[in-house]
């Protein structure tokens, strides 16, 4: 299909505009920036996630030694984990071109059949936050991942049609905060579901290490091992604490950072020996106060918290349902002995 195409360098970048409207709503962020200074460029700059590595290094080679498209791929796991990261690599890695979209901020069928059709052979489009996209793009998407191929309707009623138009072969990578909230139809056109956890505490030291160095400062030993603790095993959280405690290194002139200089980043910044920030507390407080406890229902918590279902379970639940403070069970959420214990100790 794509014999004719070889060609590892990377191909001019035919400029979308309703691709860049669309990208992804963190290239907004205020932390956007600095991101893009502390990105893993490569393999070796990418730490931890051994058994998604493993797979993906794998399938990348075999794509580039049977000279196709690679397969599409579905990456899931809470944010900050390295998505977004693993996907500029492995498209670096193929000698493809990579676009980044946002699932949600796709609204017209005409926008993603544009996208597609406008694709070079063997590109990487990712698409973040998939699960949240229009039921009638996804559709698009199914005939577009497995025969490369759009099936536009024209038209209305009995005068409608269907046209054809082949899509270059190319990569889906798929980025979801929860597999659970994709349909089977979608989640069923990826080849490989790669889940991502949180990371250990030594691969956190590994990456404060590699980005203190990118940022210019010097970090005791036990000083990294701190901020890794409490990054609550996420790297954009263990960056975060690393560029406010690079923020007293420049006030106090110091130019070595102790463990002491983190204390009182991560004092400032309201996170506690745990990893825990003030919304995790809050989180194990509500349960605790209002419904003694727990188990209560989803929607009533978030109600309780004013908070959006989506934040509560993408961002602060999966953290403390791993580090065991909270439980789920049928009949809503409940903490633990352990957060008892936790939330009387203070
Ligand atoms: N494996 C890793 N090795 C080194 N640094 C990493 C790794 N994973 C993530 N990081 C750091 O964390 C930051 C955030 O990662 P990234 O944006 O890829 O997360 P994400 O999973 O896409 O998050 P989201 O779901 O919010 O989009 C990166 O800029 C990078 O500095
Ligand atoms: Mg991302």
């Amino acid at each position: 299909m794509n014999g004719h195409f070889h060609g590892d360098e990377n191909s001019e970048n035919d400029d979308l505009s309703s691709e860049e409207r669309m990208l992804s709503a963190r290239a907004h962020d205020s932390e956007y920036q600095h991101e893009v200074l502390l990105r893993p460029l490569d393999f070796s700059e990418y730490i931890g996630q051994k058994k998604v590595v493993d797979n993906i290094n794998i399938m990348v080679e075999s794509a580039k030694i049977r000279n196709q498209a690679l397969d599409h791929i579905l990456l899931s796991g809470p944010p900050g984990l390295g998505k977004t990261s693993l996907a500029m690599i492995i498209a670096k890695r193929l000698g493809s071109e990579l676009h980044v979209i946002s699932g949600p901020a796709i609204e017209k069928k005409g926008d993603i059949a544009a996208i597609l059709t406008n694709l070079t052979p063997k590109d990487v489009l990712f698409i973040d936050e998939i699960h949240r996209m229009n039921i009638a793009i996804e559709e698009i998407l199914y005939s577009a991942m497995e025969d490369f191929r759009l099936d536009i309707v024209i038209g209305q009623g009995p005068s409608a049609r269907t046209m054809q138009i082949d899509v270059p072969p190319f990569t889906l990578i798929g980025a979801t905060t929860r597999t659970g909230l994709l349909s089977n139809p979608l989640r069923d056109r990826f080849m490989a579901h790669l889940h991502f956890d949180f990371y250990e505490s030594s691969d956190l030291v590994k990456i404060v290490s590699n980005n203190a160095k990118k940022l210019g400062i010097t970090v005791e030993n036990i000083a990294k091992e701190k901020m890794a603790k409490c990054a609550r095993g996420t790297p954009r959280v263990a960056n975060r604490i690393l560029r406010r405690v690079r923020d007293f290194s420049v006030v106090m002139k110091s130019d070595t950072i102790s463990e002491q200089e983190v204390n009182k980043a991560l004092e400032l910044m309201d996170i506690d020996d745990f990893g825990l920030d003030r919304m995790d507390r809050k989180i194990l407080s509500v349960i605790m106060e209002y419904y003694s406890g727990g188990p209560v229902g989803i929607d009533t918590l978030c109600a309780t918290l004013s908070e959006e279902r989506d934040t509560i379970e993408d961002v602060y639940e999966p953290y403390l349902l791993k580090e065991g403070f909270l439980l789920r069970t049928s009949r809503g959420r409940m903490i633990s002995e352990k957060a008892r214990d936790y939330l009387s100790s203070r």
